[in-house]
């Protein structure tokens, strides 16, 4: 129901696979699947990692001002403190990227189209599920980039906010699964 997020083509960070940290088993990559490119771009799959952030904040944000029902006091709250939370999470990594590789590896271009693709075909009143399977996508890129970190493509400083973006992830992740409850 939230195939947007889930099968989002994340782009493996440099010399990295795609997929769950080392050590677990995958799968064999199936043919006539399409593969999604490796980018060549330093920072070019941390990007991508930015551009969920700002479709997470845009789909929050959403969720917030159209919630209803019974339970609005709850889910208008709840949505204000994940769009909340998102946007402490975004910024800091958008200066790290510019830090790293320099301001024109944010082309606000890519990154919005990026976002919508993130965005598109989000079936409504299914936001705290859109939301687990969005935060589950995050984790699995910032895996991802934090394994690559720890073999050096990274700096200690980017290793350590993409520790703290996954932790926050995982507290907004709680935070759905308690309501989906
Ligand atoms: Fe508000």
């Amino acid at each position: 129901m939230f195939r947007k997020f889930a099968s989002v083509g994340v782009p493996p960070a440099p010399g990295m696979q795609e997929g769950p940290p080392s050590g677990v088993p995958q799968a064999p990559a199936q043919q006539g699947v399409p593969q999604a490119p490796v980018q060549q771009q330093p920072g070019g799959s941390i990007t991508s990692a930015l551009a969920l952030l700002m479709a997470m904040y845009m789909m929050y944000q959403h969720a917030h001002w159209t919630s209803k029902g019974p339970l609005f006091y709850m889910r208008h709250d709840l949505f204000a403190r994940l769009y909340g939370s998102v946007s402490k999470d975004t910024d800091p990594l958008a200066e790290k990227i510019v830090g790293m590789v320099g301001s024109e590896a944010l082309q606000i271009s890519a990154l919005s189209g990026e976002a919508a693709g993130f965005l598109q075909g989000l079936p409504p009143g299914q936001e705290l599920q859109s939301g687990l399977s969005a935060e589950e996508s995050l984790q699995n890129m910032l895996a991802g980039l934090i394994n690559a970190a720890k073999s050096g493509q990274f700096s200690p400083g980017v290793e350590n906010l993409l520790q703290q973006l996954f932790d926050s992830s995982e507290t907004r992740a709680y935070l759905l699964k308690q309501h989906l409850a």
